[in-house]
């Protein structure tokens, strides 16, 4: 089967269901999927592993530069090693997601991440990419480009029903919020970029949501 070239680029903050959708996505148009925050994550892995110090730009520049990172493309099984330690599970735990905002707004850090980001988005040639700089720094000739938004009430919404709904509101908005301000400061998602489309999630549903952004991707195929 010929694969087309094909590269989806989506951006968004976290709680819009940007990594779901595009896993959703990727499935089932039959292209490979690439989480570049998780990358971000096991790099904030490594550094933690190897005692760097965060505050220490240069010390965690050189771990990222020496980080010996596997990720699959595999919408359906995704895996991420560091050497030969499988950290699939672990990069989602709280002691990462507190970090990786300090690594993520490491600019060497960001040169090489992103460098290694482009090479897997060239090998997998029709690839859903999803994060926060893809539709302007890693991949900004994508013939599809999303910023997937969702109101700040919609993702606290679905950050409550993830959590069972047990949370205290106040606390849970405040996290949110705090999170923004922090992934913000890496770089600017929460504007589209001149020739990026937005895809707002608040009133869609799940299957909605996957269904419009295989729209523009059908949309582009039909267009090349
Ligand atoms: O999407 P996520 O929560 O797994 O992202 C983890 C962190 O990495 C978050 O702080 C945002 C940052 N990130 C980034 O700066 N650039 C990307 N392309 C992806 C994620």
């Amino acid at each position: 089967v010929r694969q087309p070239r094909l590269v989806i680029a989506v951006d968004g903050p976290s709680g819009s269901g940007k990594s779901s959708v595009c896993r959703a996505a990727a499935t089932q148009l039959g292209a490979a999927y690439l989480d570049t925050g998780a990358m971000y994550r096991a790099a904030t892995w490594y550094c933690l592993d190897q005692q760097v110090d965060l505050d220490d730009e240069d010390a965690v520049a050189l771990a990222v530069e020496e980080l010996p990172l596997t990720i699959s493309t595999d919408p359906q099984h995704q895996t991420i090693t560091v050497g030969q330690a499988d950290i699939s599970a672990e990069i989602r735990e709280p002691r990462i997601s507190e970090k990786v905002s300090e690594v993520a707004t490491n600019r060497r850090a960001r040169t090489l991440l992103v460098a290694a980001q482009r090479r897997i988005i060239d090998e997998a040639g029709f690839i859903v990419a999803e994060g926060r700089d893809i539709t302007t720094v890693v991949a900004p000739d994508a013939q599809v480009r999303v910023l997937l938004t969702a109101s700040a009430e919609a993702r606290l919404r679905r950050r409550g029903a993830q959590l069972g709904g047990t949370q205290d509101a106040e606390a849970l908005k405040r996290q949110v919020l705090e999170r923004d301000k922090k992934d913000s400061t890496a770089s600017n998602f929460t504007e589209a970029a001149d020739g990026v489309a937005v895809l707002d999630s608040s009133d869609l549903t799940f299957e909605e949501t996957v269904n419009s952004l295989i729209g523009r991707v059908e949309q582009a195929q039909g267009a090349g």
